[in-house]
């Protein structure tokens, strides 16, 4: 049953399938990491998923021996920091910013015994120093749209003051993808509606914001029948390379299969060390998502060969660390050329700046 939900911030109203089992099938929710709004049960997500622990474990092991280890956002588990002690690192610095976090990874610090092995710090990574620099920085500050969380001016910050010339980061680098894709199909109900789950997020990320703006859609195990073209990468954050905080990709897609094409869905691959098979948030089940952009104003009918050009220009927001991502995308099928585009900000007042919006926010 879909009911409409008054949220407390300016009155704004959501469009709710309240029927639908939060832990169930795909749902629409707002993308959550790239806020201060992390509680204890998102902590919980994270410290239980199983893929993507795997993989940073693997890089502590293979890099954590002997290092001064840095980890940002280190969360209320402090997982990286125990684990790089755990690998043989010499000491570890873990840094967090949210308050309520901290003071829950302090008790836990201390509960744990382990006060000597790990120095923990309150406070954004911007503004901290540390003393020795760190041979080894490790954070999961990554998005379902990789740089969305804003790794690249973080890290980039880290390089310089941080960390010592030759310091090493993981992950070693993160690359999101884009497909063409079609609301609609991609959601297993085909009902354009937040999950019931998802009121406490958005209310508080509004809050945060003062008032509501049109966030990023995050679907969770989209229908991947949804998405009807090739693949590319739009963001390549090479952590241990030449890390830019802003860029502008341009990519052809071809469509594969004969259905509809409304928006892009955005998603994250994560490497963890050189060489290795990336993580690929689409077809593996973690604690991330896929991130749905709007682009044309109603479904498009698509046939096998036709073409979707893409370009994505990644800027940086005014609050100087997370970035604006402006999609516009021309789609060339047999009945004509159609062409789109969608500003997602991290932050400001745009608000229902498409018909996706203004369905979800009525
Ligand atoms: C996705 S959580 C990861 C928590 C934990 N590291 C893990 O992987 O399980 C990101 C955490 O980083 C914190 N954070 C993000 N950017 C930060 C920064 N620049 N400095 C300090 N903390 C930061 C957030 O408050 C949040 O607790």
């Amino acid at each position: 049953m879909l009911i409409h939900h008054e949220l407390p911030t300016d009155g704004a109203v959501i469009r709710v399938l309240v029927d639908r089992d939060a832990g169930q099938g795909s749902t629409v929710w707002p993308s959550i990491g790239e806020y201060p709004v992390y509680d204890e049960v998102l902590y919980d997500a994270l410290s239980s998923d199983a893929l993507r622990n795997e993989r940073f474990r693997a890089a502590l092991r293979a890099l954590a021996p002997g290092r001064l280890v840095l980890d940002i956002g280190t969360g209320q588990h402090l997982n990286w920091a125990r684990e790089s002690i755990r690998c043989g690192a010499r000491h570890a610095v873990a840094m967090e910013v949210m308050d309520e976090t901290f003071r829950a990874a302090e008790q836990n610090l201390q509960a744990w015994g382990l006060d000597e092995a790990i120095t923990l710090l309150h406070g954004y990574s911007g503004d901290l120093a540390v003393q020795p620099r760190a041979d080894l920085c490790v954070a999961e500050i990554i998005g379902s749209i990789a740089g969305a969380e804003g790794a690249g001016a973080i890290f980039t910050d880290a390089r310089r003051r941080l960390m010592t010339d030759e310091g090493v980061v993981i992950p070693d680098r993160c690359t999101t993808r884009a497909a063409g894709a079609c609301l609609r199909q991609v959601l297993d109900r085909h009902e354009i509606a937040f999950s019931p789950s998802a009121v406490p997020h958005l209310t508080k990320i509004f809050a945060w914001n003062q008032g509501p703006f049109d966030v990023r859609l995050r679907i969770k195990d989209p229908d991947r029948r949804g998405v009807v073209t090739t693949s590319a990468m739009v963001e390549e954050l090479p952590f241990n390379g030449d890390l830019r905080t802003e860029q502008e990709q341009r990519v052809e897609l071809e469509v594969h299969r004969t259905g509809y094409v409304d928006g892009v869905l955005l998603w994250l691959q994560l490497f963890h060390l050189p060489s290795r098979p990336p993580l690929d948030t689409l077809t593996e089940p973690t604690s991330w998502a896929s991130v749905y952009v709007p682009l044309f104003p109603s479904e498009i009918p698509v046939e096998r060969g036709d073409r979707l050009a893409l370009t994505v220009v990644i800027r940086t927001s005014d609050d100087g660390i997370h970035p604006d991502y402006h999609v516009m995308g021309t789609l060339s099928t047999a009945n004509g050329r159609h062409t789109g585009e969608h500003l997602s900000a991290h932050h400001g007042r745009i608000f229902r700046s498409h018909p996706v919006y203004c369905a979800l926010f009525p």
